[in-house]
This record gives structure tokens, C-alpha cells and sequence, in this order.
């Protein structure tokens, strides 16, 4: 192996598909299928749907490549790249490898609720999940079994990051995206044809004017933002592996539809199942209560559901899995580039080290379920210092790092040595005047206006 870890030197992705659909399995993940859906019926379906397409393509598009562009001029992994780019902003790329540190290991928790959920279907016993309603907050308070389906889950995701860029994580995603969207469209046409869907269906896609507020949009670029996987050093890292003669633009453009493309199906599968059983569209929740409570009851009430939850439950394990793999990546790049690690042992150190970190979610649960920190469990702790608190805030000075210290023109070379940016005169508005701002304002509502 070169040790010089030139962007030229290092193994990243053979092509340009395996790095679209590598970052497209970062950016699909259980925010496209719990949180999507949810806030498309809470803030005025159609009229949601429409504001989170526009912002995709305005802002979204200004974070994302601008992130992997970075990644590829440098060639390296966050703390590095954002140390390169600019010496006085190596702090930021501390500051963006702290968000994959702590989001791992919380993320492979959930992960391995959801491989339970797999496994309850597979045998069949999805009856047993969905009538009796204890079922998962019995299931969540057994630490022997959650510790046991955290740990599974880690090493699903440790080996396939052990086996490298090229052939683990490139060739896993060209597997699972394909499946994962196949999956999802099925369930969604087949929940579509049960008995009142079409009621809910109209309730998910036609505009609802009277909920629209600034509160929508505000919710929209908060998800968006976290759908998209900005501000975790994982689109630098991936871009950092990505072909120098790829195009960055049309490569972004995919990676939105795709992701894009889940989240509205995801509404499509979730959403008129849900409001068509439990005759409302107050039915319709989100995180663990929707995935692991309302939905087996959904899924249950239809003709051969518990094959219906066998699928439903695959698609989630592989989207999460393509999610977790970038963050392990990104957290395993960052510690072999700061230490003289080989990369299968920091995959190894990385590995117990979520497990053990992992634990604290796990036991906040059960042995610990009393504690709270900010008035928040510890699972939900954690994901309330990163989300909301830390990635407004590494996004929000990329974007000053780019538009006022190294100039747009950093990006902007990056894009046209492998095609026209089409996109310039949007791009250098957006990246220096409007996402500055909305970053500004997504981190003070989400840091003091909770209950979004
Ligand atoms: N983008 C993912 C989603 O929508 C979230 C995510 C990905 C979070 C990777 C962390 C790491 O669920």
C-alpha cells in the first residue's frame, strides 16, 4: 500500500455508479423511511412534498457538492481535508468527525432492533409483534437481546468496511441499492391496494394549504439536511474515493433523486396503509413507535402480512446497513489517516468501540431507563447533540469556509475538471448568501424549539 495517501494513490471506487450508489446507501437510511413520511402527513402533504423537492435541488444540491468536492480535490478523509483546504478549519473537521463518532453507535442500536423485527417475521411470528403492544418496549428493555442484535449488527457492518472501498462497500451497494428499491416499490403498490388507501393516499399527495407554515419549510430543510448525510464528513470521505474523472454534478443530481426517490416512496408504502387502518391521518407517527409499533399492526391487517413485514423489515435492514457502513467508514478513514493504524485494525478498534458505546444506548433502556440528560433518554441524547446541534453548525462553516475564505472557485475547479457546472451561478448565491442562513436558522429552531 502507498503510504503517501494521495487521492491518486489510495483505492476508491472503480466507477462512477459504484460511488453514486455507495453515497445514495449512506444518504437512504431510516430517516427516508420513519421521519419522511411522518412529516409529509404532519405539514400538508403535496405542499410539504413540493418544499422539500425545491430545497432539495437549491439547497441540498449547494451542501452535498460541495462536500464531495472537497473530498476529491483533497483526496482526503474529513479532518485532513478540511486541514488542507484551509489550516484554521482542521478544528471543523474535528468538529465533523465527532458526528459519525456519535451517531454509530446509537444508529447500529436501532439497527439491531430492526434485524429483531427481521428476524420476528422471518419466523413468523409477526402476530405475536403486532397484537400484543408491549411486544417492543419488552423487547427494548431485555439487554441481553439488544445487546445481542447491536453487536450482529456491528459486525454486519464491520465486514463489509473490512473488506475495503472496492470490494466491500462498492460492490455491496450495487447489490442492496438495486434490491432496497425494488423492495420498496413492491410494498408500496401493494399497500396501496388495500381497502381506504386511496383516501389516504390523496391525504399524502394533495395539498394541504391550511398546514403550511414557515414551520414547514423550517422541517423540511432539517430533514433534508439529515437525509442528504451532510455534515458528518461522510460525503468527503466517499468523495475522496471517487473517480477524478467522474462528473461531481450529475453524480449529485443522482444521489438526490435517488434519495428523494425512497423518502416519497416510503410515504407511498407508509402512509395510506396507515391512515386506511387506523381510519386518520393521526395514525400516523414516527420513529420506533411507527416502525416497530403501528406498522406490524398495519402490516398484519393486510392479506399475508407477515410476508409483507419480511420484505418491509429486509428493505430497512438493508438501508440501514448501507447507512451504518458510511459512517463506520468515515470514522475508520479519519483514524487512519490521524494514526499509524493499518486500516483492519481501526476497523477492529472501531468495531468495540461501538459496541461499548453502543451499550449506553442500549442500557438507557433498561438499567438506566431513569436517566436523562437535557430531559432526553441517551439514545435520544445523542442524536440530539449531533443532529441538531453539531451538523447545523459544521454545514453552516463549510459554507463560510467555501464562500468567504477559500472561495467558490475551490468547488467550482473541482466540478469542471470532469464536466460543465451547469449549476454555477445557483451554487455560488446559495453556497455564500441563502444555506449560510437557513443553517443558522434550522440550529436555533432545533436547538430550542425541541418538539420538531
Ligand atoms: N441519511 C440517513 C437517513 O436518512 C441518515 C444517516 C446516514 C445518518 C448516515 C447517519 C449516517 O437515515
Amino acid at each position: 500500500m502507498d503510504k503517501t495517501n494521495h487521492a491518486h494513490h489510495k483505492t476508491g471506487f472503480a466507477s462512477r455508479l459504484g460511488f453514486v450508489l455507495a453515497a445514495a446507501g449512506s444518504a437512504v437510511g431510516l430517516g427516508n423511511i420513519w421521519r419522511f413520511p411522518y412529516l409529509a402527513a404532519k405539514y400538508g402533504g403535496g405542499i410539504f412534498l413540493l418544499v422539500y423537492l425545491i430545497l432539495t435541488v437549491t439547497f441540498g444540491f449547494t451542501l452535498m457538492i460541495t462536500e464531495i468536492s472537497i473530498g476529491r480535490r483533497t483526496g482526503k478523509s474529513v479532518i485532513d481535508a478540511y486541514g488542507l483546504a484551509h489550516k484554521k478549519f482542521k478544528p471543523l473537521g474535528y468538529a465533523a468527525t465527532l458526528v459519525p463518532m456519535i451517531v454509530l453507535p446509537y444508529y447500529c442500536v436501532i439497527g439491531g432492533w430492526v434485524i429483531k423485527y427481521l428476524t420476528v417475521f422471518v419466523s413468523f411470528q409477526g402476530e405475536a409483534a403486532a397484537n400484543n403492544k408491549d411486544y417492543f418496549d419488552m423487547f427494548v428493555s431485555s439487554t441481553p437481546q439488544t445487546t445481542l442484535f447491536l453487536v450482529i449488527f456491528v459486525l454486519l457492518t464491520a465486514g463489509v468496511v473490512l473488506m475495503g472501498v472496492q470490494k466491500g462497500i462498492e460492490k455491496m451497494s450495487k447489490i442492496m441499492m438495486p434490491v432496497l428499491i425494488i423492495m420498496t416499490i413492491g410494498i408500496s403498490i401493494y399497500s396501496l391496494t388495500v381497502e381506504g388507501a386511496l383516501e389516504g393516499l390523496k391525504f399524502y399527495i394533495l395539498p394541504d394549504f391550511s398546514k403550511f407554515s414557515i414551520e414547514t419549510i423550517i422541517a423540511a430543510m432539517g430533514q433534508l439536511f439529515y437525509s442528504l448525510s451532510i455534515a458528518m464528513g461522510i460525503m468527503i470521505t466517499y468523495g475522496s474515493y471517487m473517480p477524478k474523472s467522474a462528473s461531481i454534478e450529475t453524480s449529485t443530481r443522482q444521489i438526490e433523486i435517488f434519495d428523494t426517490g425512497v423518502a416519497f416512496l416510503s410515504g407511498l408504502m407508509i402512509v395510506p396503509a396507515v391512515v386506511a387502518f387506523s381510519g386518520g391521518p393521526e395514525g400516523v407517527n414516527a420513529g420506533p413507535g411507527l416502525m416497530f409499533q403501528t406498522l406490524p399492526k398495519v402490516f398484519m391487517s393486510m392479506p399475508g402480512g407477515n410476508i409483507v413485514g419480511i420484505v418491509f423489515f429486509l428493505l430497512v435492514s438493508l438501508a440501514a446497513l448501507t447507512s451504518s457502513i458510511s459512517l463506520m467508514e468515515t470514522v475508520v478513514a479519519a483514524i487512519c489517516e490521524k494514526t499509524k493504524l493499518k486500516r483492519k485494525m481501526a476497523c477492529v478498534a472501531v468495531m468495540i468501540g461501538t459496541v461499548a458505546v453502543g451499550m449506553l444506548s442500549v442500557l438507557g433502556f433498561s438499567v438506566w431507563s431513569d436517566v436523562t440528560i437535557l430531559g432526553k433518554g441517551i439514545l435520544d441524547f445523542f442524536d440530539f447533540i449531533s443532529n441538531n446541534a453539531i451538523m447545523p453548525l459544521v454545514a453552516m462553516f463549510t459554507c463560510i469556509l467555501v464562500g468567504y475564505v477559500i472561495k467558490t472557485k475551490y468547488v467550482e475547479e473541482e466540478v469542471e475538471s470532469s464536466g460543465v457546472f451547469k449549476s454555477k451561478k445557483l451554487y455560488r448565491v446559495m453556497v455564500k448568501f441563502i444555506a449560510p442562513v437557513c443553517l443558522l436558522v434550522i440550529f436555533i429552531w432545533a436547538v430550542f424549539m425541541p418538539a420538531l
